[in-house]
């Protein structure tokens, strides 16, 4: 058995040793919104934050994740979508088939709370390991500045 702190919640979920994060968080704590894209670490996809931090789960095993800290997925970055980054997200409709969307906000909050007003050097560094096949990195920076302006 294995706790962990999910989206503010402690809670024991027996999972197999070698588990990564992103399959505990899907098929066991069935948090769907984190995506499973290249499961090597290249999409971005899978991204969550522990302690505030971006973090791949494809490639990170449950049991490396140390007990008391806090994982945040897609799901508890806010619990009704009131998040600057999903506001702006929203009000620039950034959205074309999604797949990526989440590790796209999860990298976009990540940045902001380290950096409140990004330059665009800072933005494209901090989602270029966040691919996006329908091509929305025009709409996704505009969107960082605008959650910039209402955070
Ligand atoms: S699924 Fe984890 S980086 Fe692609
Ligand atoms: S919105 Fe389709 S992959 Fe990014």
């Amino acid at each position: 058995m294995l706790t962990l702190n999910i989206n503010g919640k402690d809670q024991e979920l027996d999972v197999p040793a070698d588990m990564p994060l992103l399959w505990v968080l899907r098929d066991v704590a069935h948090l769907t919104g984190t995506k499973f894209g290249c499961g090597m670490a290249q999409c971005g996809a899978c991204t969550v934050h522990i302690d505030g931090a971006p973090l791949r789960s494809c490639i990170t095993p449950a049991t490396a994740v140390a007990h008391g800290q806090k994982i945040i997925t897609i799901e508890g970055l806010s619990t009704d979508g009131s998040h600057p980054v999903q506001q702006a997200w929203a009000e620039l409709d950034v959205v074309q088939c999604g797949y990526c969307q989440s590790g796209q906000i999860m990298s976009a909050a990540a940045l902001l709370a380290k950096i409140p007003k990004p330059t665009d050097n800072d933005i494209d560094q901090a989602l270029s390991g966040n691919i996006c096949r329908c091509g929305t990195y025009p709409r996704i920076r505009a969107a960082v500045k605008r959650a910039a302006e209402i955070g």
